[in-house]
């Protein structure tokens, strides 16, 4: 889809992406390059980095490839250095390096929920760590008075509880109470402005492909809300925040979604619901002395 934000949007800004080499990561690193940002990637695994940056240079977007674990605080500051000495400055933290999986609760090792919080909220702390330097304003390669931007890449399986994902869901309760821990401190100290998205279901993404079977995926088709997102909604969404129409946004989680986390089965058709309603309005009509009397 065609992108309704003008193309020079980002001109001049240098974006730093964690987890750019694919999915969501992949599709914001473009997104943003299109709107004239250059970007530095940063992921684990080399092949993925190299034909992630090779393919956003043949956007003609000014693009480097750094390896690297979010994990490991020397591969962080050698990323985010590396980012700086190539492009100069950096203006754009992208946080979107995740690990996950499927496990219930009993089945998983304290091993298992670290690793997911290592990589998601340790990481993304590590990250905006040694981002903070190069992100304040006045910083090496930036304007006095103005900071640079965080996003966060969050989720929404832990606003109701989600099965199968006690990790995922404490590690991004924790990312969002980074977020706005550092929008509060860093926007008032540095002028940084830190904020979330909340992706639900996106298509072909290795969270869906991970934690949706094709089979959980054909159920949820049957339900109208279920409707399942692209990439580009996300980049959009990072767009808008990244971008000046974002600049009085600050310490929010933008959930991106279709309004699915707000969905509970229906217990009852809209008619069962008129029948039901009269039916105990006009009880309550004559409701013994004592009890109260509906007006209605
Ligand atoms: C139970 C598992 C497991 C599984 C790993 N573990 N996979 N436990 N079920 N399927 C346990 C291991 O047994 C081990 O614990 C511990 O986790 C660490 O495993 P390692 O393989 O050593 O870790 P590592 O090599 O660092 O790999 C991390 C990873 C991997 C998270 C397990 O999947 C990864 O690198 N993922 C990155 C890509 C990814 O997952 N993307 C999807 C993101 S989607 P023990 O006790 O045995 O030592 C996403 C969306 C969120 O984030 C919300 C969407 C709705």
């Amino acid at each position: 889809m065609e992108s309704p934000f003008k193309a020079e949007i980002l001109k001049g800004k240098v974006a730093l992406v964690t987890g750019g080499g694919s999915g969501i990561g992949y599709e914001i690193s473009l997104e943003l390059g299109k709107h004239g940002a250059s970007v530095a990637i940063m992921g684990r695994r080399k092949h993925v980095v190299d034909s992630a940056v090779h393919a956003l240079r043949s956007h003609g977007i000014p693009a480097i490839g750094i390896e690297g674990d979010v994990r490991k605080e020397e591969d962080a500051a050698r990323t985010v250095e590396s980012t700086f000495k190539h492009f100069g400055r950096l203006d754009i933290l992208v946080n979107s390096a995740a690990g996950n999986f499927l496990a219930a609760a009993e089945d998983l090792s304290p091993n298992g929920f670290r690793t997911v919080i290592d990589i998601d909220s340790v990481g993304t702390f590590i990250m905006c760590r040694e981002a903070l330097k190069y992100l304040k304003k006045g910083g090496p390669g930036k304007d006095p008075s103005i900071g640079g931007t965080i996003i966060n890449i969050t989720a929404v399986i832990h606003y109701p509880a989600t099965w199968n994902q006690i990790h995922a869901s404490a590690a991004k309760a924790a990312v969002d109470s980074i977020t706005r821990s550092l929008a509060l401190e860093w926007g008032e100290d540095h002028g940084i402005l830190v904020n979330g998205i909340a992706p639900g279901a996106i298509g072909d993404t290795a969270g869906v492909t991970k934690l949706a079977p094709q089979e959980i995926v054909n159920q949820l088709k049957q339900k109208p809300l279920y409707k399942f997102g692209e990439k580009w909604d996300i980049a959009m969404a990072a767009l808008y925040l990244a971008s000046d129409a974002g600049k009085f946004v600050n310490g929010t989680i933008l959930i991106v979604d279709g309004g699915q986390w707000l969905s509970k089965p229906r217990l009852m058709s809209r008619e069962e619901v008129k029948k039901l309603s009269r039916r105990e309005e006009t009880r309550s009509r004559v409701a013994p002395a004592g009890l109260p009397n509906s007006k209605l």
